[in-house]
């Protein structure tokens, strides 16, 4: 049999390298992300395992999806860093939710967590900014984030003027630079199985505390 390699339907791969069961499952959302998260960090061909697709939604409910990277994450969400005048903050302000998706295809396993977000304490994100590489810091102050612009030059001129501007000192972040936390109401471990009979568990927030479900695949 020959196949087409550019006709997606003949691709097709069985899901075969672990299971995901309720006993197996660590007793916290974040302590089963932490576990799977190592994982994927050790796994040499999971690239920027802390990248996940972010959606968000404007007021219209017309939805919009792009990939962050997470920064930290614990007991209270998941933490991401941008411009909060972006296209993602302009509607994480009028529609403070949000759903992100790890995916770690060389394990087979997605991870989704949805619930409200709120920016980050200012101490948090510069903390988190001085750590970053300088370059990384002026580019926070060159780029208008999601706006349109003239050209590469304007956009390199822009790094310059902000080169200029902090010689010799320390960058700080830019007023509308910062971070956010989605903090979960809803979180779902995906383990790809045979025959597309997957374990899918979602730790879920309800009245009584978090609940654990096995959602059909
Ligand atoms: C691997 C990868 C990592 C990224 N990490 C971030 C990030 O941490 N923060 C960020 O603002 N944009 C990041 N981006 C760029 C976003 O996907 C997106 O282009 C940008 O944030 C503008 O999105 P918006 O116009 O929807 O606000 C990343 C893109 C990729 C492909």
């Amino acid at each position: 049999m020959t196949i087409d390699p550019v006709d997606p339907s003949a691709l097709r791969r069985s899901y075969e390298r672990a299971a995901l069961d309720e006993a197996g499952l660590a007793p916290e959302w974040h302590e089963q992300l932490s576990r799977w998260f190592l994982d994927a960090v050790g796994d040499a061909r999971s690239l920027e395992p802390n990248a996940v697709q972010l959606a968000t939604c404007d007021e219209a409910g017309r939805a919009s999806v792009r990939t962050v990277l997470v920064k930290s994450f614990d007991e209270r969400g998941i933490v991401f860093y941008t411009n909060y005048r972006s296209a993602k903050g302009r509607e994480l302000a009028v529609r403070p939710y949000a759903s992100a998706a790890f995916v770690w295809l060389a394990l087979e396993r997605q991870v989704r967590l949805s619930g409200p977000v709120a920016q980050v304490p200012r101490e948090e994100t510069e903390a988190y900014f001085a750590g970053r590489p300088r370059g990384s810091q002026l580019g926070a102050w060159a780029s208008p984030q999601s706006e349109v612009v003239a050209s590469r030059a304007a956009l390199d001129a822009a790094y310059a003027a902000a080169e200029r501007r902090f010689a010799g000192q320390d960058v700080p972040p830019p007023p509308y630079w910062g971070g956010y936390r989605l903090a979960p109401d809803a979180v779902e471990f995906w383990q790809g199985r045979p025959d597309r009979l997957h374990d899918r568990l979602r730790f879920r927030c309800a009245d009584t505390g978090w609940v654990v479900e096995r959602l059909a695949p």
